[in-house]
This record gives C-alpha cells, structure tokens and sequence, in this order.
C-alpha cells in the first residue's frame, strides 16, 4: 500500500494540540495580545524552549525547535527587539549548560540576572511583559524541593519582582512538564498565568495562537494544584529509598483534595479558563441497567469563539467500602463554538466506571454498593452546577474477580466513611495476599506442543492459514524459544539503526524460519532514533491530557504511525501511563494524569491512531511506576483495591478499549516482586481478566526476581513464567542461556511455557509492517512537505568491531553546522573506554567549532577545536560503553573542522553489566 505523510499536515495536528492543552490559571485582561501591543519577553528559556523532558521520553532529534518568541514573531507580534539582543549577548556568554551522561542535563538554567534599569526601560516601550519559567524533568531521578527544581531560584524570584514593579500586565508562562511551585508567582500576582508544558518541536507556534488570540484556550488541569507539596495524601512516603506505602490508598489527587481538603487546593483538577464563557445546561440524564445516559447543550456565552470540556465526575453513596465524592466517570469537549452558539453533547457513563473495588476477605468484586449515586457535571472536579442523581437498591456485583497482586506487608490505609454532616475518615488495616502463588502458577502451565524440528513451515504459512501457530511453533527448539524471548538491542543492527530494541527474529535460525526482527523506538512523544536521524517530537503526555480531546490526540498519533512506517519501527515505547500520583515524579512530564480515567481514555485514543496504520504503543510502565528515586529497587506496597481503581485502570481501558497489543512492565516491585516477574500482573489480571491477546515486555535491563528472592537482571525464568515475554535487551539474543538451559532441565521453567510466549509475540509480529516487509507486501510511505526538515541521508550506518582498542578513518568527514555524523560499534568487552577525536582546522585560532558527541542518543561531552593552522589537534575523553551495540553520533555546531579519526581504547574491562552499570551511576 502507498501511503503519503503530509508534514505540514503534522505540524498542524501537532501545533493544535499544543493550543489545545495549554491551562490557562489566570487571566485580567493580559490576554489575547492586541495587534499593537509590543511585548517585552523575560526569562532566558525564550532562546531555549523545552520541548520535552530527558531521557528516553525526550530525546528525539529534530531540525528545528519553535519557541515560544519564534511563534510569536511568527504571528506577527511586535518584540521588544532590545531586549531579545541582551538576553541573546547574554546567552552567548553564559552558555546552557547541557549536561552530560544520561539524565545528566540539569532541570533548570542560571537565569540571567536582571538590572532594575533594563525592566524599567523595557516597560517604557511595552505595556506587556511575558515571563517564561521552564523547567525539564526526566528518568532517574525526582524533582526536588529545591531552587531550580520544584521552587523558583532567587534570579526568577528578583525577575518577577522587577517585571511586575514596573510593567502594567504581567503573563507567566510555565515552560514546564509537571507541576511547579507557584507561591512565588501567584505573590507577584501576575494578570496572567498558563501552564504550556513542554509542546515538542511546534510548540512555540502553538503557544503563539493561544497567546494572540487565534485561539482560545481550552486546555484543563490533568492534576490538582494544591498550595503544598505536603498536602498531597502521598507525601508521607514518596522517595523512600526502599518501600513507597501507598497510605492514602485510592485518595489520589482530586479524590483525596475534594473529599477531605478542599481549603488546600489553588486549583482544582479539571480547572482551566477560555477567553470566553459557557454555559452548560443539563438538557435530560438516565440510569439504566448498565449506564447512564446525560444529555447537555454547551453554549458559548461569552464574545470569543472558543471550546469547552463537559466534565462528569460520580459521588457514590460511602457503603462499607468508602469512596471519594469526586470521580471522573465522563468527559466531552465541543467544537469551537462562535459566541452565541450551542452544542448538544451525549455522555455515556458506564456503571463499570462508576463502580468501586472490594478488596476485601473473600470478596474481590467490582461492586455498586447500593444507595444514592449522584453525577455531577460542570467544567472542573470543583465546578459541577449540575447533578443528576438515581439509586441502587442492592449490592450489585458488576464483576467477579479472584485476589491478585495483593500486599505481603501490612500496613494501613485511609478509609473514608459517612459522618454526622461530611465524609470523615479514619485508618484501617489493609487487606492482605491469601493466594499461593506457587500453586496458582503451577494450575496454569500450559500443555506442550511436541517438537518436530523444523519441517519447513515459515511464519508467512501461519499468516496465509496454511498452518497453525502451533505447527509452526513445534518446530522450535528450546535452544530457539530461549532467544525468542530475549529482545536484542539497543541499537540492534536487525532493525533501524539507533533504536532501542530488536524482538521475534533475534538469531538467524529464526529469521530462516521467516520471523521477522520487529523494532521497538522510545517512545512516548515522537522516535527517538540515535544516529540523529530527525523525527517529529510530539508534545508530551501531560500536555496531551490537558487537551481532554481524544479525537485529536487519536488524529495526532495516526500521523505519528505513519512516520513509524517510514522509518521501519512497528512499537513506539508510549504512551506513559503512569499516574502523577505525586508531584515531584521525574517522568510526569511522559505521563497523562493523576486520574486514572483519563489516563486510560488518552492512552486509548493514541493507540486508536497508531493502530490505524498498523503499528501500534506499547503502553508502559506497568504497573505503579510512581517514582525514580532507587527505581530499579523500590517497592511499591499497595492494596489491591488502589492497585485496581487506579494503577491498573488506566491500563485496563487501554487494553479494553484501546485494544493494547504491547505492554511494558516496570524496573521496581509491587508488593515485594518485581513487575517484570510478576505472574498476577502479567497472566491473572492481564490476560485472563481483560483478555489482553499481545506480546509483554521487561523495561531495559530490568531486574526480576522470585517472591522472597534477590533481584537481578537477565533472570529469564521468573519473567518467562510470569508470561512477561521478552527480556528487554540482551547484547546478543542468539547465544545459548545456560540459565534458561538449567531451568528447562530443573523445571523451574518448562518448554510449554516459552511456547506460549513464542505464540504471545510471534502473533504480535504477524500483524506488523515487519511481517508485510518480510513477505514482500510492504507499504511505502511518501513523505510530502517536509522541506529542509528532511536533511538526513539515506546512507546505512556502518557498524565497526570494537575488540579492545579501534582506530576508524574519518577522514572524508568535514563538520557542517547543525549535522550529525553516525556509526556505530559492535562491541566485545564492555566498560571504560579513552576516546579521542582527531581533528584540523584551518581557520582563525579564535575560531571555536564544537563536537558534542553522543552515545547512545546520551551526551558524553563536547570538545571544541580553534583553528589548527591544519595541523591534526586531538581531545579524549573517559566514557563508559555497556552496551554490545552503541551508536555513536557527532554533533556539529560549526563548519570548518577536517576530521582525521576517531580512536577508542579499552581502559578497564567490567565482566557483566552491572559492573559497568555501577561504573556509569559513580
Ligand atoms: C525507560 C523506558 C524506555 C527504555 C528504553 C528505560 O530507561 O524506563 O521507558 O522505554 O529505557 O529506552
């Protein structure tokens, strides 16, 4: 099939998106900007827009990055151009400070700091100052309550200060991917407040429309903005190096600020303004057997055209179980409407979504506990001027469960019950684990297929149906089904050069019987493909949320897929579905919500897109990733009713109704075992309770470990059996296991079970642009409109052996400004390596040309070369390399350096990984 990428098309959903999820908290008449206002813009994050987090969520490589001043020229807006220059001559001299090492670049800038009389001057020339606050976020570690971090350092504290003395409307925008503080902001009282998130590549553009007025905002809160981190029910054990305990239970966000502390709220979840106002009128609502069925008219009452969110949020009678009175159950958003216009919205509330889990002895149900329910239905958790109410006479179990992944370690949790006048709550004891696992696992190995060697059937015969699965899959050895569920990666040299894993065919006897290499990219916001090959970054999770538009996000992620064709990539590693259960978690940027409905319901919309075209999300981190700090380590002791209600909902829609086909577990335990060998998380409640019929897989490296037992990596048995499919990554899946070998012949894994996930991911792969490719049906995608975006070449990459010690001719590389040069090592001994980069120049000696060089898509360092009067001038440097694989890439910012080399010399070998991992993290 042909297909065709309209770019500007891209930009455009993607631009929209950005205008859509922008929140604005404030707004005295600052905004829209007039055509003649002349805007002074403060903060140096204007000359460095964040278009992501780090890590593996951020980094995908583009031309080109609209910010938030681009946009604005862009829109015609008038800059106060003087002040622009000072902050660029500035920015010249006080570099940004990338960082180095993974995760390593620092979460805010050094702000310039600001003299009194540059404000005043700036303000006799404009009426209207826009400051820019940013902040990134990233993998491995939380955001802290600290300057720079989560609270404003002492220069953006004086910028504000200065900027509201002197200027008559103030905006602050927050460049930023999860919550900030904003104690200091709000005392400056700016006229304007929008959170803008982090908009991926085209955000600046999209943040320019909402700030001139192309279109109104309409963007809500995904997460509760409370005065203080403390107030938040999950304060009390977040970061623990050890054991989170999730006390509060399912009093997440909202549900735990509207039911218990409302005073400690500064704005509430699902809170946003437009630039306009909307009535919504209840029009009728009805209750039956299994939903219910609201009816509102949405009218624009104000003199902006603009959209609005119908939110819809159930308050369940107390029971004996306890419940918040605030749940997001329902949620619709209109069309633009033009000022006097209306539109009738149907929304569906399913009594699944309303109903509650019963965690205790014996039960295990989704249950409506009877009494009265009411929907409420406004525009936030804290706005619902209408409510409809109907009753449930009797218990009504909605869905028999058996107990899973329950806790080992008691502890107590809140429990909310009916008071005289209000909601009180108290502490009880949580329920605890009464299953043997080792006996429920042992009920459930499958029958084998007998062997019969290889008769000659390839995967291709199982897709035309001239064989079964299981015909084919007889003919594996142990020897093949132990690779098979061993990803190969990262950087692969069997799929798309620079991704992070290859999976199905990893050794050649699997390719020979006709299984393709499919090939995983992080993931979530756009492919992050580390030779440098540029890719569309896509707004983050958070963003994405606060659009409440599923439409669009299914519309966005259908172009996403279709750039997913054209660069041989069949899993985008995302969306992220973890819950913001707390709002220093480094990855809330990749992630949607602190509600879990929402979470699963963008989640679903996304997959929807990429399924459109063939390829699909594979949705992670499964399940309660709720932390970076010690994340390979830490256990999250949950209940199980908080686990159902909202750690797993989220994932539970999306498999349900997003049709998820690929899943990640997590690095750390729930309930004292490791997700990635968790056997109720990856067979009982996946599997058998929602009927998930893809492939899983382990995050990169994970630990798994047996319940009791020490964690480890590469532990294939406990994954195997868990039904967690591939070991993600393994240097070479093709080499014999002798692990995997011991088990097979002690038992403690058996030749069905690895069948079975043979038959997990080998049906995945049937389905995949992978599968087309290796029968020659393959699409082809047309790219349209990408202009000077499309500067990468064609040419492979070329792998070279690194056996101790390589030296790789570049002489016929010169450096050209904004280019990258990629090749990638096959690399025999991991560990400390001396890299040194041989260089000439014939320019000035004032000259500085840079060389940033990545490995891995991580930067390692940059050397800068003056003029060299061409004589060859050499740098070093001591990198880590761990990985059999490793891409590296250089980055030139300047013209004018001849490259000689590049030579790499093995300093200290580390025998396994987790030396050269402890190597990495000293
Ligand atoms: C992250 C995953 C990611 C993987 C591959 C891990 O560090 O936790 O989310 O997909 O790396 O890059």
């Amino acid at each position: 099939m042909k297909r065709v990428l309209d770019w500007n098309k891209y930009i455009e959903k993607a631009v929209q998106t950005v205008a859509e999820g922008i929140v604005m908290l404030e707004n005295n008449n600052a905004l829209p900007l007039e055509s003649e206002d002349t805007v002074s813009v403060f903060g140096r994050i204007q000359l460095h827009y964040y278009k992501s987090g780090t890590g593996s969520g951020g980094m995908v490589n583009v031309s080109k990055v609209t910010g938030i001043v681009d946009g604005l020229i862009e829109a015609g807006v008038k800059i106060n151009k003087e002040l622009l220059d000072i902050y660029n001559k500035w920015d010249e001299e006080n570099p940004y400070d990338q960082g180095s090492g993974w995760g390593g670049e620092p979460w805010s800038q050094k702000e310039m700091p600001l003299d009194e009389e540059v404000v005043k001057k700036a303000a006799s020339i404009s009426k209207k100052a826009i400051v820019i606050i940013g902040r990134t976020a990233g993998e491995e570690q939380d955001a802290r309550i600290e300057a720079g971090s989560y609270l404003l350092t002492d220069n953006e504290k004086d910028m504000l200060k200065k900027v509201r003395k002197h200027f008559e409307k103030v905006i602050v925008l927050l460049n930023v991917g999860g919550l900030i503080d904003l104690e200091d902001i709000i005392a400056n009282k700016p006229d304007a407040l929008l959170y803008v998130w982090q908009g991926g590549m085209t955000g600046g553009t999209g943040t320019a429309d909402v700030l001139v007025g192309k279109v109104s905002p309409s963007g809500k809160l995904p997460d509760t903005i409370a005065y203080k981190v403390t107030d938040y029910p999950s304060d009390k054990y977040f970061g623990d190096m050890k054991c989170d305990r999730y006390t509060e239970d399912i009093f997440v966000g909202y549900r735990w600020f509207e039911t218990f502390a409302k005073d400690s709220v500064l704005y509430p979840f699902g809170y946003g303004l437009s630039y306009t106002t909307f009535d919504i009128d209840l029009i009728d609502a009805k209750n039956n057997e299994n939903e219910s069925i609201i009816n509102v008219k949405v009218t624009n009452t104000g003199k902006y055209k603009g959209k609005e969110v119908v939110q819809v949020y159930c308050e369940a009678p107390q029971g004996k179980l306890g419940k918040a009175k605030r749940v997001l159950c329902g949620f619709a958003k209109t069309k633009e409407l033009a000022p006097n216009e209306s539109q009738s919205l149907e929304i569906v509330v399913k009594n699944s979504d309303i109903a509650s889990y019963d965690d205790s002895k014996d039960n295990h149900c989704w249950i409506l506990e009877k009494g009265k329910y009411y929907l409420h239905i406004g525009n936030s958790a804290r706005n619902c001027p209408n409510s409809f109410s109907f009753t449930i006479d009797e218990d009504r179990v909605i869905e028999k469960c058996s107990q899973a992944l329950a806790p080992v370690t008691e502890f107590e949790r809140i429990k909310a019950s009916e008071g005289d006048n209000e909601v009180t709550w108290t502490m009880e004891k949580v329920p605890m684990s009464e299953v043997d696992e080792e006996k429920r696992i042992a009920e459930r190995i499958p029958a084998e297929i007998k062997y019969t060697g290889d008769k000659g059937i390839k995967l291709a015969d199982v897709l035309s149906e001239k064989h079964t699965m299981d015909e084919f899959i007889a003919q594996l050895s142990d020897h093949d089904l132990s690779c098979i569920i061993r990803g190969e990666g990262m950087g692969s040299p069997r799929v798309t050069a620079g991704t992070a894993s290859a999976f199905g065919g990893v050794s050649d006897r699997l390719m020979d019987f006709g299984i393709p290499a499919g090939c995983c990219s992080d993931g979530p916001s756009g492919m992050r493909l580390d030779c440098g090959t540029k890719a569309f970054s896509l707004p983050n999770g958070t963003l994405i949320a606060s659009t409440f538009n599923r439409e669009l996000a299914e519309e966005l992620f259908e172009f996403m897929g279709t750039e997913m064709i054209a660069n041989k990539v069949d899993c985008l590693l995302g969306p992220g579905m973890n819950i913001h259960r707390h709002p220093l978690n480094g990855r809330n940027f990749e992630y949607f919500s602190e509600d879990p409905f929402l979470t699963g319901k963008m989640a679903a919309a996304e997959l929807k897109g990429l399924h459109k075209v063939g390829v699909t999300g594979t949705i992670k981190h499964f399940c309660a990733n709720n932390q970076e700090t010690n994340r390979h380590f830490i256990d999250s002791v949950v209940s199980e009713r908080a686990l159902r209600e909202i750690y797993l909902k989220g994932f539970e829609i999306a498999v349900k109704e997003g049709n998820a086909d690929s899943i990640m577990t997590t690095y750390g335990a729930v309930n004292g075992l490791w997700t990635a060998g968790n056997f109720d998380l990856n067979t009982v409640i996946l599997r058998e309770e929602w009927g998930f019929k893809g492939f899983t897989m382990t995050d990169w490296w994970a630990n798994v470990n047996y319940r009791g037992g020490e964690p480890k990596r590469n532990f294939y048995a406990p994954m195997a059996r868990a039904q967690n499919d591939v070991y993600m990554v393994c240097s070479d899946s093709s080499c014999v296991d002798e692990d995997i070998e011991n088990a097979l012949k002690e038992g403690s894994l058996t030749r069905a079970e690895l069948q079975r996930n043979a038959a997990n991911i080998l049906g995945f792969i049937l389905k995949t642009h992978a599968m087309k490719r290796m029968i020659g049906d393959e699409d082809t995608v047309e790219i349209i409109n990408r202009g000077t975006d499309n500067d990468d070449t064609d040419e492979p990459v070329v792998f070279y052996d690194l056996d101790k010690k390589v030296s790789i001719d570049l002489s016929n590389v010169k450096s050209v400004k904004g280019e990258n040069y990629s090749f990638a090592l096959i690399v025999k001994n991991e560990g400390w390596y001396r890299m040194t980069i041989t260089a000439s120049s014939e320019q000035s000696q004032l000259a500085q040309i840079p060389i940033t060089v990545f490995a891995m898509g991580t930067n390692i360092g940059t050397f800068t070369w003056n003029g060299t009067q061409g004589k060859p001038v050499s740098y070093s440097l001591e990198m880590p390399i761990f990985s059999r694989f490793t891409t590296i890439r250089m980055y030139f910012a300047q013209n004018g350096l001849d490259l000689h080399s590049v030579d790499f010399e093995l300093l200290k070998a580390a025998e396994n990984m987790d030396l050269a991992f402890a190597a990495e993290e000293k």
